[in-house]
């Protein structure tokens, strides 16, 4: 039997119904939620990305503040700017869009946005808190991603979950939160031998490793869920994921397809972190979020 589909885009959708409700509720205590959005230099794929960020703003009434700067900005001027917007109060999320130019040096900008505003979660202080099950902001794929499997009904306690890619904003994240919630992890990397002796074990398989159809029925276990976080651009302009779809959607149980999967919850999970921050400042929330318990 053909998998069931885990449908990314109507969960999504669903979603950010919900967070304009929530919207309307702060603006009615005198705060709009507010994500100031920073993109150095003029990375074609980055100016996408802010772009859709900017649109899932104005889409839930999220105020967006774009700042976008030269390649060659010094990396010093990047920080003074953070600092304004930690200082800012009608900022509740601040995201530096990555890749930063080469002389810009990652940790140091990450490290210089307060930790109650870094909604895509990758300053040390929340990467941290994974590890321990208490981060202040769960990054936001991998969030997505758990809001997916939670669709399907199905526990994660005890499963063996698989993880094809080791990134430190994906596989890693990925890998921590699926542990907190009582999975066997394995992750496996560019430099793991026979993957597929790894994947086949996998009652939950998640792939974000950037290679188109990476992932073939050969390698998947029947009944599997499996998420594929790929977005590859093809020659003919499509985008296609690291999983062969057709070939596995007849082995597993369930699958996300590519597009429509796991991308529109991605921005949406930073539309859920800059309106809980924005809830944690009028006292509406806890700093933890719900997700840890
Ligand atoms: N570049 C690619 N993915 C991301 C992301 O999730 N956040 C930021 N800030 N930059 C990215």
């Amino acid at each position: 039997m053909p998998a069931n589909i885990i449908d990314g885009k109507a969960l999504a959708k669903r979603l950010r119904e919900e967070f304009s409700i929530r919207v309307k509720t702060l603006q009615a205590s005198g705060i709009t939620p507010g994500l100031a959005v920073i993109l150095i230099g003029e990375n074609p794929a980055s100016q996408v990305y802010v772009g859709n960020k900017v649109k899932a703003c104005a889409e839930c009434g999220v105020r967006s503040f774009r700042h976008t700067l030269p390649a060659d900005t010094p990396e010093t001027e990047v920080i003074a700017l953070i600092g304004r917007l930690n200082a800012d109060r009608d900022v509740h999320g601040i995201l530096v869009q990555l890749p930063l130019p080469p002389h810009i040096d990652l940790r140091r900008v990450l490290e210089a946005i307060d930790v109650h505003k870094d909604v895509d979660g990758f300053h040390l202080y929340n990467v941290g808190g994974l590890v321990v099950g208490d981060s202040i902001f769960p990054p936001c794929t991998p969030y997505g991603v758990q809001l997916l499997l939670e669709t399907t009904g199905l526990p994660v306690e005890g499963k063996n979950a698989v993880i094809v890619g080791a990134s430190n904003i994906v596989g890693k994240p990925m890998a921590l939160m699926l542990l907190q919630k009582e999975a066997t992890v394995t992750i496996c990397h560019a430099k793991t031998k026979n993957l597929a002796q790894h994947t086949i074990i996998a009652d939950i398989l998640i792939v974000a490793a950037g290679s188109p159809g990476l992932i073939v029925p050969q390698m998947v276990k029947e009944g599997a869920i499996v998420i594929d976080i790929g977005i590859n651009r093809m020659p003919d302009g499509s985008i296609t994921g690291d999983v062969d779809f057709k070939g596995v959607s007849q082995k597993a149980s369930w699958i996300t397809p590519v597009p429509g999967g796991v991308g529109p919850m991605t921005v949406t999970m930073l539309i859920a972190n800059t309106l809980r921050s924005a809830e944690r400042v009028a006292g509406q929330q806890e700093v933890l979020g719900e997700w840890e318990k």
